[in-house]
């Protein structure tokens, strides 16, 4: 369904059957997509060429499209190594486009899912390209609102924070329909296809993601409104509904 809202080329009919009663119920789901989308790509370069980070977890990567984050992180540092990790087996059919590594870094895709981190953090593969005494950047974009409260999202962030090292960083973003009256029609529709969503407000999912973090100015803000580099005109925060920040581990 993102990439459906992307304009990308990989999704069946079932997918666009949902985005389209999920564009009935939030008809700016698109501009919440890209600016999404737009958001991870200046995250992952502000990490690799600002934060001196090297290494990166992305977990809910989604199907391969512009600005993967091996392709942003190598941009700046061709050494940078990516591990990739999704639940959805149609993301790991289109794994080779996320294996294109520089010849000096390296990338990996695991299947894995965010209800399970102990699982994510003990992968032979993970452990293989990842130096956990070194500073790891975790990128959990657009991907916590698929951890509604009974899949205990806390404890997943509790365990995937405790096994990364001081000097670490989170990215991550997190959709909300605070501002639109569509929020239960949007979730529902997801709910129905079998896709379990909580959509949160930005406190909540501040203090989902970023308890115990310090967060890196702006803060948490709609995702937009977080270092934008493009001086064009910015869509009003109420057709983003997503919003982001970027925390360091002390
Ligand atoms: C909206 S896409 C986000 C893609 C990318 N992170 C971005 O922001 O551009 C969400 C991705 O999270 C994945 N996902 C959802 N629940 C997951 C879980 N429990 N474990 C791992 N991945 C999950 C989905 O399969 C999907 O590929």
């Amino acid at each position: 369904m993102y990439d459906y809202f992307l304009g990308g080329k990989n999704h069946f009919a079932a997918d666009r059957e949902t985005a389209k009663k999920m564009l009935a119920a939030a008809p700016h789901a698109r501009t919440g997509a890209r600016e999404n989308r737009a958001f991870l790509g200046r995250v992952v370069r502000y990490l690799a060429a600002e934060a001196g980070i090297r290494q990166f977890l992305d977990i809910g990567t989604g199907l391969p499209t512009t600005n993967n984050v091996h392709e942003v992180a190598q941009a700046v540092t061709p050494s940078a190594r990516v591990v990739y990790v999704d639940n959805d087996p149609l993301v790991l059919a289109h794994a080779r486009a996320l294996l294109t590594s520089s010849f000096e870094g390296r990338t990996a895709y695991i299947q894995g899912d965010l209800r399970d981190p102990a699982a994510i953090l003990s992968s032979p593969v993970v452990r293989e390209v990842l130096d956990f005494t070194r500073p790891v950047a975790l990128i959990l974009v657009a991907v916590l609102h698929f951890m509604p409260d009974e899949f205990k999202p806390a404890a997943t962030m509790a365990t995937l924070l405790d096994g990364l090292p001081a000097g670490s960083y989170l990215a991550a973003s997190h959709a909300t329909l605070e501002t639109l009256p569509g929020a239960a029609a949007a979730t529902r529709a997801y709910r129905s296809a079998g896709v379990p969503m909580q959509l949160r407000g930005a406190d909540d999912f501040a203090e989902l993601a970023f308890t115990g973090l310090e967060l890196i100015p702006p803060g948490v803000v709609v995702v937009s409104e977080w270092r934008p580099t493009d001086p064009a005109p910015r869509p009003a925060p109420a057709e983003v509904n997503v919003y982001g920040g970027v925390a360091r581990k002390p």
